[in-house]
């Protein structure tokens, strides 16, 4: 039931790396065999194992198209209620609230615009926002949680939906690609379709030592350089912050709405 599952992240981001490290091993060889330089052979062997390392790192460790698992077994500790995922895509996020709080139910918001269109493709011709559906509820059948899931088309930066009538609010990798206004704007939405004391769960990329060794300055997150950015916004936002922490390429903040 799970192989038919396609989160859809590019082919070129999940194996890139490992098409470099082909062609590094191939010059590598060639050089051993010509009897280049030793230095120019050890250079090119030494980037040849960053291009290895880096493609297990990004197919394993970061892992895009496979399943996610929740950052923090604080969120949702009921295990019930209604949950809203912000900027849901092709469901990675919505999937890993509803497997691992089988009791809840999901609003999959997304807008399936430009930036949709930029992280999984315009599969064929035709309006994104039927296709986006469509790829979302594919996952949602295959998965066989689509009876307690809803899809959403919608901006997060105004979001149509009512105010306090969400248990807790997801959003994964979604918020960080907005300029510094929609990211207020969004959290502020987040913190009004929050019932009073609600979870906010916010995943967001991290500019740590993986991202830099693997990616160096080719995925650039606008928000990721500064430190306490996400905090202070939360705050601003109406938040108190209940935890905090990392994982490999990703930041993570349990908030409640204060
Ligand atoms: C990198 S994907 C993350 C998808 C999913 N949350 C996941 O974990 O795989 C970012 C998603 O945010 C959505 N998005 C970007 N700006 C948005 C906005 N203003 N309103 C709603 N969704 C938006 C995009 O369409 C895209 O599907």
């Amino acid at each position: 039931m799970h192989s038919q599952i396609n989160f859809g992240y590019p082919w070129a981001v999940n194996y890139g790396h490992l098409v470099v490290a082909v062609a590094f091993l191939a010059i590598f060889c060639l050089g051993w065999f010509r009897k280049w330089h030793k230095a120019l052979v050890a250079l090119v062997g030494l980037a040849m194992v960053w291009a290895f390392a880096s493609f297990v790192m990004v197919r394993f460790g970061f892992n895009m198209n496979g399943r996610a698992t929740l950052p923090t077994e604080a969120f949702m500790r009921s295990g019930t209620g209604k949950v809203l995922d912000m900027g849901a895509g092709t469901g990675r996020s919505t999937l890993m609230v509803l497997e691992a709080r089988p009791q809840s139910t999901v609003v999959a918001l997304d807008s399936f615009s430009d930036s949709y269109v930029e992280h999984f493709g315009d599969q064929k011709s035709g309006a994104v926002v039927d296709q986006g559906r469509a790829r979302l509820l594919a996952n949602l059948r295959a998965a066989g949680v689509e009876r307690r899931a809803t899809i959403q088309p919608g901006d997060m930066r105004q979001m149509p939906l009512e105010s306090d009538t969400f248990d807790a609010v997801v959003s994964a990798y979604a918020i960080d690609h907005l300029g510094r206004a929609g990211i207020r704007e969004s959290l502020s939405e987040a913190n009004r379709v929050l019932k009073p004391r609600g979870e906010f769960l916010l995943m967001v990329i991290a500019k740590d030592f993986w991202l830099e060794f693997t990616f160096g300055p080719l995925l650039m997150h606008a928000r990721m350089v500064l430190p306490d950015f996400w905090e202070r916004n939360l705050r601003d936002a109406g938040f108190e912050i209940v935890e905090q922490g990392t994982r490999p390429a990703t930041k993570y903040i349990l908030a409640r709405k204060a």
